[in-house]
């Protein structure tokens, strides 16, 4: 049996949802994010993991989600639980999961892993072959620099998702506030050197790039300037913890209307002047201001997030 998965490939929004918690998996059903995660990874403890798994397993099979992108995160691979983690969800409800999210990659060779283990069980349990997506997470520095390596290990590579909480500790940042500035590193954004580095590999490799979370849930001001950055350098989206968080989500990683109508409007006169003279025009002026071909790029840049994004 296959299923075609979610029609969805826009990800503003990713919701992380403890696969120990039913209750929570069945709310997140419901909900305007664009992903959901069941997580099997940090949000579980070691006891809970077998539950969780059987949890997942039966939220997936029973339905009624609302066109979310569905996706596990299994424990990483230097745990004792990875296998079992992909053999008990793909086995179980293998028709319904469109990517599993690795966590703390640190090789390419940890992603051909997976990417093993879900063709074996893709054919053994009539799964169309190659239908799970990878999402590999970066949380630290060898996996950062290993990153091109890692884009590129899998044709099932959708994503690239930063891991802030493990990767600020695995280079020994002085913080204790994810998302936020470390104190004394001031002026600058102590993110950025990481944020460009998995913008730049998603790009030169046709992925999504995805930011991580931003955990005081509860200081939504927080959450919209954190997101506002990723969103700005171009990432497609961000992780979120709480409903409160998915409408903010929703919203920064969306062009603005004005941007968006504007972008559509450079795109119209663009094609316009350059299908007249025979096609010999390179630059044409709109109001005051000049648009050339690359120009014309960056506008197709906000209209497809825009069109993607329903406006
Ligand atoms: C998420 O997994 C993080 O480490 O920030
Ligand atoms: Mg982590």
């Amino acid at each position: 049996m296959t299923s075609a998965g979610s029609t969805k490939t826009v990800r503003r929004s990713v919701l992380a949802v403890p696969g120990s918690n039913p209750r929570m998996i069945e709310k997140a059903k419901g909900l305007a994010a664009d992903e959901v995660f069941l997580d099997l990874e940090d949000a579980v403890a070691p006891a809970a993991k077998a539950a969780a798994r059987a949890n997942i397993v039966a939220a997936l099979n029973s339905g009624g989600w609302n066109g979310q992108i569905r996706v596990v995160r299994v424990n990483d691979w230097s745990t004792e639980y990875t296998y079992a983690d992909v053999i008990t969800v793909v086995e179980g409800a293998g028709s319904e999961i469109d990517a599993i999210l690795l966590p703390k990659v640190v090789d390419a060779g940890q992603v051909q892993a997976l990417d093993l283990l879900l063709t074996q069980l893709e054919k053994a349990n009539g799964l169309g072959v190659g239908r799970i997506g990878i999402e590999p997470q970066i949380e630290n520095a060898l996996g950062l620099r290993n990153i091109d390596a890692i884009a590129t290990a899998s044709p099932r590579v959708q994503t690239l998702v930063f891991g802030p909480a493990d990767f600020m500790a695995s280079i020994n940042m002085r913080t204790l506030v994810v998302g936020e500035q470390p104190e004394g590193y001031e002026p600058g954004d102590a993110y950025h050197h990481i944020y460009m580095t998995i913008l730049l590999a998603a790009r030169a490799h046709g992925l999504q790039a995805i930011d991580g979370p931003y955990l005081a849930v509860r200081d939504i001001d927080g959450f919209r300037r954190n997101a506002s950055r990723t969103a700005a350098l171009g990432f497609d989206g961000k992780w979120v913890l709480h409903p409160d968080q998915i409408t903010a989500c929703n919203e920064i990683f969306s062009p603005r209307q004005a941007d968006y109508d504007r972008a559509e409007e450079i795109l119209d006169a663009y094609a316009f002047h350059t299908s007249v003279e025979g096609g010999a025009r390179g630059a044409v002026m709109l109001g005051d201001e000049m648009i050339d071909e690359a120009s014309a790029k960056m506008a197709q840049v906000i209209a497809d997030k825009g069109r993607a994004a329903g406006m």
